[in-house]
């Protein structure tokens, strides 16, 4: 393509004569290495000898004449009688030129300026600092400052400029400069200055154009951490997916993701897709507390390695072990979900038949789950079908977890009756014990002190907030209930294993049933 250009171009300077002062001066541009021809203006066939000289006749010697005398230069010769041609031109045949036409009675001059254009050639590009990737792409850290710089060499100076084609943007001139060196400064490197820059350097001579594209890519680092997590496989519910995501950065980091313990191990085979890596594991690989981390590293840090790890859990829940559900009324069941990775599903079952059948939302049942809290509703309950073990199955792919929730279905008990009880127990209490005190007068402080150490007997009330709600409905003070609680001697501590898994929600209230001071 240059080469091309260039021919054509030759064609052009060998007949671009200017024409000079009086007409007889003329410029001639000619290419270095290229030939040129100088031709002796108007001469005519008349002539009886052409002379051609290097500066002004009457100073400088016969180059060489028509009439025989040669040059000492191979690369001058005479063409057409008149004409002189170079080959190879050279900087130093840049000069003044001057034709003698020897006629048979006067002499005509023909000067004619040589002008020996060159370049522009050896253009360099430099951005600094950078660093070449093996396509020769150069890549810089965002926030950096870049220095840009091209060089040419020409003869004459050549016309440098700086092109700017941002990725998707149109095309932008950064500067010119009449020189052989052209570079500006870009501080605070930003993405949006990523694209090719083009320096072109230009002869004003000749015309001639060489350019240097250069891709220059600004990196940045992901600003936070990887995150990791498990999620169930979508393929078999029996496997699992290791996520690993680290967004943010440019380009993508490369992940990995390798077992924690066994350091030998090998990368486990994932599939990654732009800042996200997920390896699935077979059920075989998946054991409770088996954990897994996530290596992640960018190309801006390689030293700096940043990992995440996950670690399998099998389920765990806690729930009520006892409820009550008084006929008619409605109970909420409560199972709440405080580990598992990946997160288990809560399912309701009912242990009446073999398999164990899974209660939905349907009738009476309604089932729901916020967030890690799934609840059990039955409404208006039947003592013959409602009443019975429940199962809060938990289940993920590393394990199963499930609770056995007793509801017992009772009459609602008559309120008056046992208001009534209590306040007649409590003025017979405070009877006696005026009565004592009276009696044994207040020298026998100690003996009532000891009195009612006996007497004294804690009384614990376990008291479930569903439960208060439900009767706070229907009598209006949750103070009845505990009276009630308390009379009915339905508050039971739960079995040992079920106390180390006692729900938060279930408070404990310790009661001094004795006489108070
Ligand atoms: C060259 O010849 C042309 C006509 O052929 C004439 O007009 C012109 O003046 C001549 N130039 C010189 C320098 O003699
Ligand atoms: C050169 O000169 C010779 C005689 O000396 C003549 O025959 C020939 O035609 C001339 N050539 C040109 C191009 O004028
Ligand atoms: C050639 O002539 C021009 C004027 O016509 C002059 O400016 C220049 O210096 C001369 N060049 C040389 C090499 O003598
Ligand atoms: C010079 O040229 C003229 C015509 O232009 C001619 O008459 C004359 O004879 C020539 N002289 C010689 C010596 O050839
Ligand atoms: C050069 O390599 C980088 C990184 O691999 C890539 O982003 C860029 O597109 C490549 N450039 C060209 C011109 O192929
Ligand atoms: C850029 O670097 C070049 C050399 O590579 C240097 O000549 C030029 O002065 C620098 N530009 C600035 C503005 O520092
Ligand atoms: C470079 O030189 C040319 C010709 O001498 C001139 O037209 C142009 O304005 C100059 N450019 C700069 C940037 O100086
Ligand atoms: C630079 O130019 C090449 C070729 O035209 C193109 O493939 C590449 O995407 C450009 N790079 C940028 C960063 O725009
Ligand atoms: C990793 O996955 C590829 C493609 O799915 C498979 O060809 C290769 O055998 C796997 N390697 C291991 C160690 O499982
Ligand atoms: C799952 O594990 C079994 C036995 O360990 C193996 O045969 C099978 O190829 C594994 N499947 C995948 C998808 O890794
Ligand atoms: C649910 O439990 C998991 C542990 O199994 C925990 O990571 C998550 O934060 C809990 N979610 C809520 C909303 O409490
Ligand atoms: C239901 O669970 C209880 C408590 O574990 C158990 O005793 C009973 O046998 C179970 N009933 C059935 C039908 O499995």
């Amino acid at each position: 393509m240059a080469r091309r250009l260039f021919a054509g171009l030759r064609f052009v300077f060998a007949l671009c004569v200017f024409e000079g002062a009086a007409g007889t001066e003329t410029l001639v541009i000619g290419i270095a290495g290229r030939d040129v021809t100088l031709t002796c203006q108007n001469a005519s066939q008349r002539a009886l000898v052409v002379e051609w000289f290097q500066g002004d006749p009457d100073t400088a010697p016969v180059l060489f004449s028509s009439d025989g005398k040669l040059p000492e230069d191979a690369r001058f010769s005479l063409v057409g009688n008149a004409s002189l041609h170079i080959t190879g031109l050279r900087p130093q045949d840049e000069r003044n030129y001057t034709c003698k036409e020897v006629l048979n009675e006067t002499d005509h001059l023909h000067r004619i300026q040589l002008l020996v254009a060159s370049g522009p050639d050896r253009i360099d590009v430099h951005i600094q600092p950078t660093t070449v990737l093996p396509n020769g792409t150069f890549y810089a850290k965002r926030h950096g400052i870049l220095n840009f710089t091209c060089t040419a060499i020409s003869q004459p100076v050549p016309t440098i400029k700086w092109d700017f084609d941002p990725s998707g943007s149109p095309h932008e001139l950064f500067t010119e400069v009449n020189g052989s060196q052209n570079s500006f400064i870009l501080h605070q490197m930003s993405p949006r200055y990523q694209g090719n820059y083009t320096c072109s350097a230009k002869n004003p001579l000749s015309g001639f154009q060489e350019t240097r594209t250069q891709e220059l890519l600004v990196y940045y680092p992901p600003p936070s951490l990887p995150q990791c997590w498990v999620e169930t496989s979508t393929e078999s519910s029996r496997g699992v997916q290791l996520f690993c995501q680290w967004p943010g950065g440019y380009p993508h980091p490369s992940l990995y993701w390798r077992d924690k313990e066994d350091l030998s191990s090998k990368e486990i085979n994932a599939t990654s897709l732009a800042d996200t890596i997920v390896a699935t594991l077979n059920s075989s690989q998946l054991l409770h507390e088996k954990e897994f981390t996530c290596h992640g590293s960018h190309v801006l840090e390689q030293e700096a390695k940043a990992s995440c790890t996950v670690q399998l859990v099998d389920p765990m829940i806690i729930s009520d072990p006892v409820r009550n559900c008084f006929i008619g009324r409605a109970v909420t069941l409560t199972c709440l979900l405080i580990a598992g990775n990946p997160p288990a599903r809560i399912t309701w079952l009912r242990n009446i038949s073999q398999p164990e059948t899974e209660i939905r939302s349907t009738g009476r049942f309604h089932v729901s789950q916020v967030g890690n809290v799934s609840t059990l509703i039955i409404q208006n309950c039947s003592h013959s079908t409602d009443e019975g073990y429940y199962v809060c199955k938990a289940e993920n792919s590393v394990g199963l977890r499930e609770m056995y929730i007793h509801l017992t279905v009772t009459e609602p008990v008559n309120i008056g009756g046992i208001v009534g009880t209590i306040v007649v127990i409590l003025l017979l209490g405070i009877l006696v014990f005026f009565g004592v005190f009276l009696y044994a007068g207040p020298r026998f402080c100690p003996k009532g002190t000891l009195l009612r150490t006996r007497d004294t007997s804690d009384i614990l009330v376990l008291m479930d907030s569903e439960d208060e709600d439900v009767l706070a409905e229907s009598t209006g003070d949750p103070a009845w209930h505990k009276a009630m609680v308390r009379a009915n001697g339905h508050a039971t501590w739960p079995t040992e294993s079920f106390r180390a898994e006692m729900p938060s929600e279930i408070s404990l209230e310790e009661k001094e049933a004795g006489p108070t001071t």
